[in-house]
């Protein structure tokens, strides 16, 4: 593609520690689907001789976000209550995911699900599918597609699920599906056992073995969520000492290991994370809608751990990762750890992008990144709109966004540097499907 330019605010975390970098007007320039550049207009404008510019008024550009967690076969299931996750896995979640067994399924609800991760401003995110070798072809297929870089593999559960959810610990239809999609385009595998309470140590031990001889393969899992959860783990694993030491046991806990929600961690636990260098997915709505606990963020940050913020729908309760912030931030003050709108915007950015191994492709934009981004309006609704037209700093833009922000506030969104969903040519689409006589 050739080159192009979009003007209009832009802001983007960089480097480790994060530092947050922002122009009031700015500039974006993007060529062969990656950033050249990415500044103020005043510096970059005038240089920009021959290349078409679009120019956004009043909007900001952002990296495209990150989901470090997400089920994309919960849809169906979104928003039902139980009294806590096991209740909820037997009771809405399970039966859902069987039905993942037919392609059509699977497909229909794959093209769905990336959709609506566009019109929300995702890019980018770690997936869970089902135990069904379908469920995964389908979305490796639906991402390819769209040019997603989208990590995900065939879940593992062969028992304490029912018949239709259950496999073997024969591994091959991974060790299948690896050989044909991880590294293909912008796909990434990712060893998939559900959690620890539906493997045998035979297909955990088969995981590990698989881990071990796949570079750059993920593994990704639910850690510490809850505590009948937890019980039931102790219970199955009488040896392991802890939750964790389960994973450990089998070779599972990796620089390239991402671990869903770690809530009731030991200090032990912790430790050990942090030593391994394995990631979190904290998915605050999820949490809360589950009663399964408060992330303990400032812990993760005082333990170096990557931390990349997540969506965990179904249990979780909007695929928004700015809805997600907001609810991330009232976690942190629940704990009496205050996030700024920098750290919000990392979690869901370059925070993400590192935790699940990809900050050296996406999270930012700087020169040479994949050029997956997001042009926010900041007019998205009347109130943002005030809200942001008061704000003194960019510090009170990005958490004004964080607060009041949705899916509304996305206008487009660029994959890989092309426009890949727009808000209103989507809302004339769906005028014009309305107006059509049944
Ligand atoms: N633990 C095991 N399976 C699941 C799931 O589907 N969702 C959540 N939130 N936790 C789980
Ligand atoms: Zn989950």
């Amino acid at each position: 593609m050739p080159r192009q330019a979009y003007r209009a605010a832009i802001f983007h975390l960089l480097g480790d520690p994060p530092r947050g970098e922002y122009a009031a007007d700015g500039v974006l320039v993007v060529e062969d689907g990656h950033v050249v550049q990415a500044g103020a207009w005043s510096d970059l404008g005038p240089r920009l001789k021959d290349i078409p510019v679009t120019h956004y008024p009043g909007a900001l550009i952002v990296p495209g976000f990150v989901d470090a967690h997400v089920h994309y076969p919960q849809l169906d299931v979104i928003a039902s209550p139980a009294s806590h996750l096991l209740d909820w896995l037997s009771n809405h979640t399970y039966p859902s995911e069987a039905r993942f067994a037919d392609r059509a399924v699977a497909d229909e609800a794959a093209g769905f699900f990336l959709d609506e991760l566009l019109r929300h401003g995702t890019t980018t995110a770690l997936v869970y599918p089902t135990v069904h070798k379908a469920s995964v072809e389908a979305l490796f297929e639906a991402a390819r597609t769209r040019n997603m870089r989208l990590a995900t593999g065939k879940v593992l559960m062969d028992r304490g699920a029912p018949d239709n959810l259950r496999d073997t610990a024969d591994l091959s239809d991974s060790s299948d599906l690896i050989r044909a999609w991880h590294g293909k385009g912008r796909l990434i595998y990712a060893i998939t056992p559900r959690f620890a309470a539906t493997s045998s140590a035979a297909q955990l031990e088969g995981a590990g073995r698989l881990l071990a001889e796949n570079p750059g393969v993920l593994l990704h899992t639910h850690l510490s969520e809850n505590h009948e959860e937890i019980a039931l783990v102790k219970s199955l694993f009488p040896d392991c000492a802890d939750y964790l030491g389960v994973y450990e046991k089998f070779g599972l806990v990796t620089d390239r290991s991402v671990f869903a929600h770690c809530l009731h961690l030991s200090d032990g636990e912790w430790q050990r994370l942090a030593r391994a260098k394995s990631a979190i997915a904290f998915c605050p709505t999820s949490n809360l809608f589950l009663g399964s606990g408060l992330f303990d963020m400032a812990r993760a940050r005082l333990h170096g751990i990557p931390v990349g913020l997540a969506t965990d729908v179904g249990g979780g309760t909007s695929l928004s990762l700015l809805q997600t912030m907001n609810e991330a931030f009232k976690v942190g003050q629940l704990r009496r750890h205050m996030l700024d709108a920098y750290a919000l915007f990392h979690l869901a950015t370059l925070g993400g992008a590192k935790a699940l191994g990809m900050d050296d492709r996406i999270g930012n934009l700087e020169p040479g990144k994949e050029a997956d981004f997001l042009v926010l309006d900041l007019g998205a609704t009347p109130l943002l709109k005030r809200r942001t037209a008061a704000a003194r700093t960019p510090e009170e833009i990005l958490f004004a966004l964080a607060m009041l922000g949705d899916d509304r506030a996305v206008a487009h969104t660029y994959i890989a540097g092309a426009r890949a969903f727009s808000r209103d040519a989507a809302s004339t689409t769906a005028a014009a499907r309305h107006t059509t006589p049944p």
